[in-house]
């Protein structure tokens, strides 16, 4: 595939802000000269934003000014013109009630940042979750030349001579308490092992799933989703990709000519071949709006299923991202999937010329971090979509990080009716449940937990988990983290609080799941849900104003991305001139 590369020199968008001798362009150059720049840089040359989702709340970019530093002398390096934009961050590890609520106030925050002011190019440096996706979704509604940077993962965190990995830790070890298995004190040290370096969670979570997502789609450099924060290498990165920035500025290579439906299906085998997030479902379905591409969940069951699983990390396997990046990293993945069949080659990357180019050499240097051939964590590794009378627009799963057991289920559900309902009743032993339950939580969708919280893989019972059981089938209309597993299905669509299925289901109804045969029934008869969903009313009480207002207003079902109604689509990057 390729792009028609623009005529250079010529005239930038820069350039009506800060080339010419009239009085608006004297007040935006003269301003800006207050920072000590020299006239010659205002000469035409490309003004490259580097929008930085640095925060001291959010700690997992909390590198990113030292980053953007380098990125600035990439810039320098290749003629352009640096300028450093803050955009807004949102934390994966602070806000309330979810960060994703924030995802789409941040693209939209971004899209009118690159659009209103002088940028010509931006470098967005992205890192904790939801930074990748809604920096990707503010330049695709601009659709001018972008490229990503990662902050990186975490070293590896090591705890009494085990890995800890990020997330998949904390899970593990607050239900080992609930087990009886470790103690209080035991929790908190460890806790000091978890992060013991700058960057994002070191597990194949949602931040190393979407900065691999970014690479795959070709928006990053090649090798840019695995190396460690820390490590040179990172900087390297970050400065080779403050050159190219102005290099794509100078073709006019877009956003748009490199996030094709061929890149998107690259990015959801890859997805499957990583062990990624089921957050990457709901970005990626999100980013395809804003391009125009035609994406759907059938999309994700059909190109994931017969993807095998090779990346031994956490949550679904053994290792860390700082070993995958040892091993090869992603363009040992993206070779794999291009000998299997699986790549379209030549889809458009950031550097101009086709993924395979970028890959074809790639080596796997270690055998059990990324399986060789004929082995796999499993061989249906893809996002598993199930639909029936309970999803009639769908959910997922996560093979990878499911039991195998329990993939094809029939039990009685226990529902809980919010996430407080949960939380009141989980630890009571006198709740009627036993493993083999179907634990049901509503209300904890886009509309119903506003932002849709990470709730979904809802901690099993005290009294099964002293059992020795660590996993039940699990349903709701939540997401769960990329760091989190268990036989736990998500994103239910329509949510309860729109009036989905989910809404009208009762304890004690029964309920089959088959992922196999993509199949999830509430086994009631017809009539019968009809005249549930007939007498509901929603219990979900309205924001009264403000942002979540307009979230629950607006937003989108699961199945769609969970972008807002409005926002969806690319806008350009025209704008009307001042009036100074
Ligand atoms: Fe920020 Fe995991 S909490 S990357």
């Amino acid at each position: 595939m390729t792009f028609n590369k623009a005529e250079w020199p010529r005239r930038l968008r820069s350039q009506e802000w800060y080339g010419g001798t009239s009085r608006d362009n004297i007040y935006h150059r003269g301003w800006l000269k207050n920072q000590g720049h020299p006239h010659d840089l205002f000469d035409g040359r490309p003004v490259i934003g580097i929008l930085n989702t640095w925060s001291d709340l959010t700690p997992c970019n909390g590198h990113l000014r030292d980053l953007a530093e380098k990125v600035k002398a990439g810039v320098w390096q290749a003629g352009g013109f640096p300028l450093e934009v803050p955009v807004f961050s949102a934390s994966e590890n602070t806000f309330r009630p979810t960060a994703m609520m924030y995802r789409n106030l941040a693209a939209m925050a971004v899209e009118e940042v690159m659009r209103a002011q002088p940028i010509d190019g931006a470098v967005l440096l992205v890192g904790c979750d939801k930074t990748t996706p809604s920096l990707l979704m503010g330049a695709a509604s601009t659709d001018l030349p972008s490229i990503v940077v990662s902050g990186g993962p975490m070293l590896n965190g090591w705890f009494r001579g085990e890995r800890v990995g990020s997330g998949t830790a904390l899970w593990q070890m607050s239900e080992d308490i609930k087990a009886g298995k470790m103690t209080q004190g035991d929790f908190l040290e460890a806790e000091q092992a978890m992060s013991r370096s700058s960057g994002t969670c070191n597990t194949m979570g949602t931040a190393s799933t979407m900065a691999s997502m970014a690479e795959a789609l070709g928006m990053a450099l090649s090798g840019n989703a695995a190396i460690p924060a820390v490590d040179a290498r990172r900087r390297v990165m970050a400065q080779l990709t403050g050159r190219r920035i102005v290099e794509m500025v100078k073709d006019d290579l877009k956003p748009s000519d490199v996030m094709t439906r061929a890149a998107f299906e690259n990015a959801i085998r890859c997805n499957g071949a990583i062990g990624g997030s089921t957050n990457a479902v709901i970005h990626l379905l999100a980013l395809a709006g804003r391009v125009g591409v035609d994406l759907s969940l059938d999309d994700w069951d059909r190109l994931g299923r017969d993807v095998p699983t090779v990346v031994n990390l956490m949550p679904s396997g053994k290792y860390l991202m700082e070993e995958f990046f040892y091993a090869g990293g992603l363009p040992v993945i993206l070779k794999r999937l291009g000998e299997a069949g699986m790549l379209n080659k030549d889809a458009l990357t950031v550097s101009g010329g086709p993924i395979w180019d970028e890959v074809k050499d790639a080596r796997n240097w270690n055998e059990d971090v990324i399986l060789p051939e004929g082995k796999a964590l499993t061989q249906s590794g893809g996002i598993a979509v199930v639909k029936g009378n309970l999803a009639p627009d769908g959910a997922v799963l996560k093979p990878s990080a499911a039991s195998p057991h329990l993939l094809k289920h029939r039990g009685r559900a226990v529902v809980f009716e919010d996430i407080d309902d949960y939380k009141a009743r989980i630890d009571d032993d006198a709740l009627d449940i036993d493993e083999s339950c179907v634990m049901v939580l509503k209300n904890c969708g886009p509309k119903g937990y506003p932002g849709m919280s990470e709730v979904g893989n809802m901690g099993l019972p005290p009294k099964v988990l002293k059992k020795g059981i660590t996993d039940m089938v699990r349903i709701s209309d939540a997401r769960m983290s990329g760091t989190a597993y268990g036989t736990v299905v998500l994103h239910t669509s329509p949510e309860a609080a729109a009036g989905g299925p989910l809404a009208v289901v009762r304890t004690g109804d029964m309920i089959e799941l088959d992922v196999p045969a993509r199949r999830l029934h509430l086994d009631i008869p017809d009539e019968e849900l009809q005249a549930r969903l007939a007498a509901w009313a929603s219990p979900v009480v309205r924001p009264n104003g403000g942002y979540a207002q307009l979230y629950v207003d607006h937003v989108e079902g699961a199945h769609e991305g969970a972008d807002f109604d409005f926002l969806k689509g690319c806008r350009g990057n025209e704008v009307p001139r001042d009036s100074h």
